[in-house]
């Protein structure tokens, strides 16, 4: 039997956004811009540049700008179309590719990453698919880490979740890996054992979960079991620490600087970072930073 690709990605983007209130009482935090593009299109063109075909976001009530964002919008395009601007033309009709699908589903309480997982259930089936959470926004200029890890998958057919080394302070924030024992590469490694948010004194390695996933099916047969946990959400953590008693699950260190996008000062990182490398701003941009840091 040929071996499966992943060419489906779960976007859960249901979360209220609470912390970015009241920016985000309307419209949603994943459309938030990062200079001039919205968080949320970061991810899908990662996931695009990685191979995936069907991107499937699972929403909830004060979403509708994303949907809308990745459709045609024709009042504007035909207002641009009779300027002849084709530039600004260009850059909203090609939101989204052509062969690119979107579906949008509900999830209709807001119950917990896997139980927004588990609301694509259906639009999944028997396939390997990605877990992309937007806010962890990725530096792609060097590599692609979801490419990585979908070639990974190709090859090996394992679950894999992405990982980085955080300060052990710092456990609280995360789901943390247990890496199986006497491996020698960081890099690819099975994992033994998964916890969300150990206090640092219980955290069973200095390895956190980010933002990219990517499940064989079978993590749905432990999604509709898992009950609540931490916070009273059901984890999706909860049903990888099943997945893995019954096959291989491995770890990928994501070597791409990460933006937590979820936090205003890790947004505020990435806005600077994003500018100094922007390519028609950055040298206004060095230049306003410089009188800045000069006038402290
Ligand atoms: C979620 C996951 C957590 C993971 C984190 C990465 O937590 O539950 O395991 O480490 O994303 O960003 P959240 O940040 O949604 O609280």
């Amino acid at each position: 039997m040929q071996n499966k690709s992943v060419k489906k990605a779960v976007f859960p983007v249901a979360g209220l956004g609470t912390r970015f209130l009241p920016a985000t009482k309307a419209s949603p935090k994943e459309m938030l811009p990062i200079i001039d593009k919205p968080i949320i299109q970061y991810a899908v063109e990662e996931a695009i540049a990685a191979g995936i075909e069907e991107l499937i976001f699972v929403t909830s009530s004060n979403k509708r700008a994303i949907e809308d964002h990745f459709d045609s919008n024709y009042e504007l395009e035909s207002l641009l179309q009779k300027k002849g601007d084709t530039a600004k033309l260009k850059l909203v009709q090609h939101t989204i590719p052509e062969n690119i699908v979107c579906t949008f589903v509900r999830q209709k309480n807001p119950l917990g990453l896997g139980h927004a997982v588990l609301c694509a259930e259906h639009l999944i089936g028997d396939e390997p698919f990605a877990v992309i959470l937007a806010d962890d926004l990725l530096d792609t200029s060097k590599t692609n880490c979801l490419k990585t890890m979908t070639d990974l998958y190709k090859k090996h057919q394992y679950s894999i979740i992405a990982t980085q080394i955080i300060e052990p302070s710092e456990s609280s924030s995360y789901g943390i890996i247990k890496p199986q024992r006497g491996q020698s590469d960081n890099n690819f490694i099975k994992i033994s054992g998964i916890v969300e948010k150990p206090q640092p004194e219980h955290a069973p390695s200095n390895m956190a979960v980010i933002g990219r996933y990517i499940f064989t099916p079978k993590i749905f047969n432990y999604l509709r079991k898992t009950k609540a946990g931490a916070g009273q959400e059901i984890q999706l953590t909860d049903a990888i620490a099943q997945l893995l008693k019954g096959e291989s699950v491995y770890s990928f260190l994501c070597p791409s600087k990460r933006y937590d996008c979820g936090s205003k000062i890790g947004y505020l990182e990435a806005t600077l970072a994003f500018g100094l490398k922007h390519t028609d701003l950055k040298e206004q941009f060095k230049k306003l930073l410089k009188q800045y840091s000069l006038e402290k």
